[in-house]
């Protein structure tokens, strides 16, 4: 379903977000991202808030379960790398959540790109501050478990499994981590895994990739053949998605999965 917009919220629930914001003086509909219905940044004399909301009437179960839980879940991330949660409205509806509006674009992970950089050292510290897991999430070895052993993804870090760099804002050199509808608890090497992935599809060899996570501690901790066998799991997930529902950036993935499951069979 295409995104919702502002101003198809009633006048209602709008003086309801102002009443929270004060006066609203502009609204700013983003486009991109998937799953909310949506995204806006509002500005105010106080400054500026960014609104994501589902309208339950339509959204899946899923979508709204996700929501709620990214909203649990935000006071026990790390304030410096999650933008804050402010409020949450129920109207017409609609449940809203209205956070921190931080600055920022999303990361460019391709070669050459300072912004590799800032997003590694984002994700070591977010690793450290959530191992272990400060709250319970499903197992990432439950969400996969027709796809890899579980023991290969097992671990206490609370993870984000949805590392798209529209989900990483950088701002100069800091990135915040955006986007918590679907977190697991699991290996802490998992993200880093997903990050090469999005590397290769972003034009690094699976070599490159690889070198350019090498330095982080989560990483260096992994075995070897859970990597490879996340490395199949994974192009398969993506196959199986072009097949299934087929969006644009499935067959891509899948394929820079590949790519990183081919090197490390052949490595390996
Ligand atoms: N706190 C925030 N401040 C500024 N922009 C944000 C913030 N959170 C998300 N965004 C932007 O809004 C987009 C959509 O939000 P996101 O939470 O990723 O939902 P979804 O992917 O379901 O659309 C993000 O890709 C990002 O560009
Ligand atoms: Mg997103």
């Amino acid at each position: 379903m295409p995104r919702r917009q502002w101003s198809d919220l009633t006048p209602h629930t709008r003086a309801i977000v102002a009443r929270e914001t004060g006066d609203i003086i502009e609204a700013e509909d983003l486009a991109a991202g998937s799953v909310t219905d949506i995204a806006t940044v509002l500005t105010t004399a106080h400054g500026q808030i960014f609104v994501k909301g589902v309208d339950t009437r339509t959204a899946s179960p899923r979508a709204v379960r996700g929501h709620c839980r990214e909203a649990t879940l935000n006071a026990v991330l790390p304030a410096d790398r999650v933008p804050r949660l402010y409020w949450t409205i129920e109207s017409d509806g609609w449940l809203l959540h209205g956070y921190d509006r931080v600055p920022g674009r999303h990361a460019d992970l391709r070669p050459g790109s300072p912004d590799i950089t800032s997003v590694l050292v984002a994700l070591d510290d977010l690793t450290h501050a959530l191992t272990p897991a400060p709250a319970e999430a499903l197992a990432f070895s439950r969400r996969w478990a027709d796809r890899i052993a579980p023991e290969a993804v097992a671990g206490d870090t609370l993870i984000h499994t949805d590392l798209t760099p529209r989900n990483l804002l950088v701002h100069r050199e800091h990135t915040w981590f955006v986007d918590w509808t679907e977190p697991c608890t699991g290996a802490a090497w998992i993200p880093y895994a997903f990050l090469i992935i999005r590397l290769i599809r972003s034009g690094h060899t699976p070599e490159a990739a690889e070198r350019a996570v090498a330095r982080a501690e989560a990483w260096q901790r992994a075995s070897p053949a859970a990597l490879t066998l996340f490395a199949a799991a994974a192009a398969d997930l993506w196959h199986g998605w072009h097949r299934t529902i087929g969006a644009s950036h499935h067959l891509p993935l899948a394929r820079a999965a590949d790519s990183w499951s081919e090197y490390r069979a052949d490595s390996g």
